[in-house]
């Protein structure tokens, strides 16, 4: 088959991984780079000289020749886009979360399901190898009956004032991803929970939030999550783990960026397997992607809309959550200009995204 002709929409840090993804793998052909930012349209041209670099990203809807856009900008313009490519019949990969605001995230969802055209969303956590082998052994009956899904991330990772407004609080920008992934290991929808938080720094959204429940078939959930583990340490470090605890046993992981370790403890077998973390698996969601269009058949690994849409939900809820509680201000604005301050400076940080000057 002929490479697919793609158009990409957002050529920030995200964008940046499809690019390089997309040239490694072959299957792709990079017509367009569309980005509002002089900046990145000159990288673009720099990473990827044989695409279309452009501002406006009406040229990539208006041509025929173009089979699929990736929408990496952020997330105030996807609903507009995500109309646009359906309107002119493009298949389309799409950053999380799918749109700004709830109501118009169930918006993408109908356009998308009402239309015959192939949609995803990168919730890169579902094709992580490391969830992939742990869900395999609870479907193996070694841990007994699932109960209790626990997952922690905490990294000093995305400050707030530094980008991806439209995102949300860090427990909707990236908690949403622990969210989704809570749900997709219970297979079942949330039914309760209670949400703690704290505004650190004392800005005015929580940083922090650590949210647990029930889903309607009984498991039980703990989420921690937080963007505010020692931005201003000497030596960073993060602490991103998922401990599953069913009636007989237990399976979990831990990583550090660069390899995860899965530890097993079945009632017949004990595994202990370590293996490169495989970053944001984007390699993986453009490979089903494009096996997803080649055979005309859907893989059930790729994400939809639906999915993104349901953990963007709850996140937001459970932030909601924390609001009706003692919700504590700990620490000062000062010490976040300071975070803010080393983390334009760095080089090597926990999710740095692009400056524009
Ligand atoms: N799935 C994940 O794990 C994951 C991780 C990080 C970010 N994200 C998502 O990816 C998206 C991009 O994040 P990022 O970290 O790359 O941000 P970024 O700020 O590095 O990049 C965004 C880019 O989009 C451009 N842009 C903004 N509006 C645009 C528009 N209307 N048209 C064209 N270009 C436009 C900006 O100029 C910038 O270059 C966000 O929505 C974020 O939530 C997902």
């Amino acid at each position: 088959m002929n490479p697919i002709k793609v158009g990409l929409i957002g050529f920030g840090r995200m964008g940046g991984f499809y690019l390089e993804e997309m040239q490694k793998s072959g299957k792709w052909d990079v017509a367009y780079i569309c980005d509002v930012s002089a900046e990145s349209r000159e990288l673009a041209r720099k990473l990827s000289p044989k695409s279309k670099i452009i501002s406006n990203e009406q040229e990539i809807f208006d041509d025929p020749e173009v089979q699929v856009v990736g929408l990496f900008a952020l997330a105030d313009s996807r609903l507009e886009q995500i109309r646009k490519a359906i309107e002119s019949g493009k298949h389309i990969i799409a950053e999380k979360p799918i749109a700004d605001s709830v109501e118009n995230e169930w918006q993408a969802v109908s356009l998308a399901e009402d239309s015959n055209l192939l949609s995803t969303v990168n919730l890169y956590l579902r094709n992580a190898w490391y969830h992939q082998t742990i869900k395999d052994f609870i479907s193996q009956g070694e841990i007994g009956e699932l109960a209790i899904i626990r997952v922690c991330h905490l990294t000093p990772g995305l400050a707030p004032g530094e980008g991806h407004e439209f995102e949300g609080p860090s427990f909707h920008d990236c908690g949403m991803h622990y969210v989704d992934i809570a749900r997709w290991y219970a297979g079942s929808e949330f039914k309760t929970w209670n949400a703690q938080a704290v505004r650190m720094w004392n800005y005015k959204d929580p940083w922090w939030l650590q949210a647990h429940g029930t889903f309607e078939n009984g498991v039980v959930f703990d989420i921690t999550q937080g963007h505010v583990y020692g931005q201003l340490a000497e030596k960073q470090t993060h602490n991103s783990y998922i401990d599953i605890i069913g009636t007989k046993g237990i399976a979990r992981m831990t990583h550090d960026f660069k390899t995860a370790i899965v530890e097993l403890h079945g009632v017949s077998q004990t595994h202990r397997i370590v293996q490169p973390y495989g970053g944001k698996n984007i390699d993986t969601l453009c490979k089903l992607f494009a096996q997803s269009l080649e055979t005309g058949k859907r893989s059930e690994a790729l994400p939809e809309f639906r999915d993104a849409a349901i953990a963007s939900d709850y996140a937001w809820r459970f932030l909601q959550d924390s609001l009706q509680h003692d919700l504590p201000a700990i620490g000062e604005l000062e010490t976040l200009e300071q975070i803010q301050e080393r983390r334009r400076t760095m080089k090597n940080g926990y999710g740095l995204i692009r400056r524009h000057s």
